[in-house]
């Protein structure tokens, strides 16, 4: 048993110090994490008695569904009754309440859960088929009698520690050079290096001040948070207004707002919460995720982020008549927003997964206190990863707000061999948001109460109907004679009935209307100052796909 036990911990301590070296097999050439291959049985029973090394007794081989999944197993006794658990997990996400710490491990070290009634173990490892042998050996103990011959154990435990603290600086000291490069390379490109220094000093605060912003609040404690009057209501969620407590009193704290799914809704808060977690997402044109929450207790899930008391855009075109400067940062700030999203790159050059949100609307984007836009309901979003099939890309289906649909996604026609044409759909909507900005400008000359493109709120807008207006009768929101007599409106007129083209190919990227943007407001000074006037509230009844 002795011998057994050395051959145990050295097989455990090769295949761990292995993974160091080894190019991941779930990795391809690019370096895109493919989906693991896990033993996947759910719950069957089991001879094994939780001792030393057990097989699963599993013989189905399963190909996880989502690429950041890991192989997982669990074994603990019902009624008396061994069994065992073998599945594919996400490790952002909690395993029979728990949060798994070892799913980078190549092997599968069955650890006692505590604080359950009977003996339960779990285990999670990222390493094919990991999963089918099971090593009830707790690695932190030494086994009896290993003591007395400390030098095997110190070989094999010192020895890859230090090989791997050398692979670790070399692999830091390799992207350390590549950094550099890629900075100079971005500086070469044009993009200010001005800009660039802003938006890394912020990356830096978030990261530092916020280790676990863009992640799942991993506390078991959550935060103390006191929920205040409901603020927005979408298809899947309701938005609240809250305070997050800051020290021992009631008067410290930050407003933030809370997004709260029902339990039901489990996937498009995942989905969102997905979307939020990339760190290369934050940008100041896009709302600041702070954390998101499982609420067990309420059967709810959470998601915090970054209270704006404007509100959305809608609300704000509602309620204000704005001038030619506020038209600038409302509409620049938006298209930046979206080119941000858009991007393979971030403003410093890092790779970033481009992002389609497919529901942009007045009501998805918030107005910030400076005036300027940031995006918001990333709940129907798509992460467009380079080895996405057409097949994939033709499951997200036809989402959206059949008023903001482009014509090809009215249609279900879009190129989905191309992922461009998704980006090309977000930038038609845009443009309607554009549009709706310019309407309510005092620039234009005569301003009218607020509409939403294609008609009035209350109009039920179906997408057959929409069909009709937008296909059959190619029909685009007006823009009369009297938006030419500003020549800043006159260009912004044009840049916004290039983003509608009924041609998806032949509508501008939003990169480009950031630049127009920039030209435009260099081009033609502020003629006439901000005004605001009140105007009447009104319903949204829009039809929601
Ligand atoms: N409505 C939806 N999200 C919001 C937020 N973060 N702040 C203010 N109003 C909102």
């Amino acid at each position: 048993m002795q011998n057994e036990s050395v051959y145990i911990y050295i097989y455990i301590y090769f295949s761990l110090s292995l993974c160091v070296f080894a190019v991941p097999t779930s990795e391809n050439k690019e370096g895109f994490k493919l989906a693991q291959v896990c033993r996947f049985c759910d719950i069957e029973f089991t001879a094994c008695n939780a001792t030393g090394v057990c097989e699963s007794s599993c013989n189905i081989t399963s190909i996880c569904e989502n690429p950041r999944e890991v192989c997982v197993s669990a074994w603990r006794r019902n009624k008396g009754k061994p069994i065992m658990e073998t599945m594919c997990h996400n490790p952002a996400l909690p395993f029979h309440g728990q949060y798994l710490k070892d799913y980078n491990n190549s092997v599968c070290l069955m650890k006692q859960v505590k604080g359950m009634e009977d003996d339960f173990y779990i285990c999670s490892c990222n390493q094919e088929e990991c999963n089918d042998k099971l090593f009830f050996t707790d690695v932190s103990a030494p086994a009896k009698g290993v003591e007395k011959n400390p030098l095997p154990v110190l070989l094999v435990s010192v020895v890859p520690a230090l090989i791997a603290v050398v692979v670790l600086l070399s692999a830091f000291y390799c992207y350390h050079v590549f950094h550099q490069q890629n900075l100079k390379a971005t500086k070469t490109k044009g993009i200010d290096s001005e800009t660039c220094a802003i938006i890394m000093s912020d990356d830096d605060r978030s990261d530092s001040s916020s280790a676990n912003a863009n992640s799942l609040n991993h506390n078991t404690e959550l935060l103390p948070i006191q929920l205040d009057t409901i603020v927005g209501k979408g298809r899947f969620a309701e938005v609240y207004r809250a305070k997050l407590k800051q020290g021992a009193t009631d008067e410290s704290f930050q407003m933030v707002a809370v997004k709260i799914f029902p339990y039901e809704e489990y996937t498009s808060w995942k989905t969102e919460w997905e979307i939020f977690s990339d760190a290369e997402l934050r940008h100041e044109n896009v709302l600041q995720f702070l954390t998101a929450e499982d609420r067990k207790a309420e059967r709810r899930y959470w998601l915090i982020t970054a209270y704006h008391e404007r509100g959305n855009l809608q609300e704000f075109l509602t309620e204000h008549v704005i001038g030619w400067d506020e038209l600038c940062r409302l509409g620049g700030s938006l298209a930046r927003g979206v080119a941000h999203l858009h991007a393979d790159r971030t403003p410093c050059g890092r790779p970033k997964v481009a992002i389609v949100h497919r529901d942009l609307k007045s009501v998805n984007v918030l107005v910030k206190s400076d005036l300027s836009c940031c995006l918001c309901d990333f709940g129907l979003s798509l992460r467009l990863h380079n080895f996405m099939t057409p097949e994939e890309l033709a499951n997200s289906g036809q989402v959206g707000t059949a008023r903001y649909m482009a014509p090809e996604v009215l249609e279900s026609r879009m190129d989905l061999e191309n992922i461009e044409s998704f980006k090309q759909a977000d930038v038609y909507s845009m443009a309607l948001v554009l549009w709706e900005i310019t309407s309510r400008c005092s620039a234009i000359g005569d301003v009218r109460e607020y509409e939403p493109p294609f008609g009035k709120l209350k109009d039920h807008l179906c997408v057959e109907s929409m069909k009709d207006d937008v296909i059959r009768d190619r029909l685009r929101p007006e823009i009369p004679a009297s938006w030419t007599n500003h020549a800043g409106v006159h260009l912004l007129s044009s840049t916004i009935e290039e983003c509608w083209d009924h041609d998806p190919e032949a509508r501008v990227t939003a990169q480009c209307v950031v630049e127009r943007f920039s030209e435009i407001s260099s081009v033609v000074i502020s003629p006439l100052s901000a005004d605001t006037k009140s105007a009447q509230d009104s319903g949204n009844d829009e039809e929601e796909i």
